[in-house]
């Protein structure tokens, strides 16, 4: 596995597989890599012949008030998984590598809308950070398929609008999520849960499936689902910041004729802010 820590060489790796006709597949992480990392590099290593892991933690997605500092960084374990999972190279460069002209001054990319509502309400430059840092890589690396989780899925709706606003050629794939046995999404922010709330944390995933199910059941009122589960969660500690019924396409409110929808939810528990969505086909009335 090829290690490279400077742009130029992450864009003569590429150029070079490309040359040899060899296709490409990205990961992008910020490390502290766990099993649904990992089945993103498997989904990436089936079908590409070649898989390049990126692992950097971006500053520009951070605000100042957010963990930052704190993000846990595991590099050495992290390469130890990689490899055995067959990743072909991995791009993890400094920060001044990526931003060189500084982070507040370099250029920017956004998606606006988008990343202006739910956790953009919370995060109002987040999305701004991840879509820079994505394209920067995109740029570089060219890849023919990045892979990203659809734990975050106003994410992954962000990069795919990038992606084709911005006419790059890569294809975005969404990985469904990878759940933990009692239904906790994966996710590196778990680590800041205590022993306590590591015990209620899966009734985040548990109120989002009680909506689902009240609405394969026919329910239709939205407002009322969503009321019903942020009242769950406040009963069983969390501060919940948004529980919401979108369409899954805009992430607009869901209206009672749209069909594909996506619930998203947020919520603090303790020192972790966790996420977690369900989609959903509604059937033809
Ligand atoms: O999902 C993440 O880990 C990050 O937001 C990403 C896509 C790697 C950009 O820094």
């Amino acid at each position: 596995m090829e290690i490279i820590k400077d742009a130029e060489s992450l864009r003569r790796y590429s150029e070079s597989k490309r040359r040899a006709q060899k296709s490409l597949g990205m990961v992008p992480t910020m490390g502290n890599l766990h099993a649904g990392h990992l089945t993103l590099l498997e989904r990436a290593t089936a079908v590409c012949d070649a898989a390049i892991a990126t692992i950097f933690v971006n500053p520009l997605q951070f605000a100042a008030n957010e963990d930052l500092e704190a993000y846990p960084r595991s590099l050495d374990s992290d390469l130890k998984a990689l490899a055995a999972g067959g990743c072909d190279c991995v791009f993890a460069p400094a920060v001044a590598e990526m931003y060189g002209s500084g982070t507040q001054t370099s250029t920017q990319v956004s998606v606006p809308e988008l990343s202006q509502i739910l956790c953009g309400q919370q995060r109002p430059d987040h999305f701004r950070g991840v879509a820079t840092i994505v394209a920067k890589l995109f740029v570089l690396a060219r890849p023919d398929k990045a892979y990203f989780g659809l734990k975050d899925y106003q994410q992954y709706l962000i990069i795919k609008r990038l992606a084709a606003d911005l006419f790059l050629d890569t294809h975005i794939i969404g990985v469904e999520t990878v759940r933990e046995a009692d239904g906790l999404a994966m996710s590196s922010r778990n680590a800041y849960l205590s022993e306590r709330e590591r015990r209620i944390a899966p009734e985040l995933y548990r109120a989002i499936c009680a909506m689902r199910d009240a609405l394969d059941s026919g329910a239709r009122d939205f407002a009322l689902l969503e009321d019903r589960a942020a009242a769950h969660l406040s009963a069983a500690g969390f501060s919940p910041e948004y529980v919401r019924i979108c369409h899954a396409d805009t992430l607009a409110g869901a209206s009672g004729d749209d069909r594909q929808l996506v619930i998203m939810a947020a919520a603090r528990l303790g020192g972790a802010r966790l996420i977690d969505n369900l989609r959903l086909e509604l059937p033809a009335r």
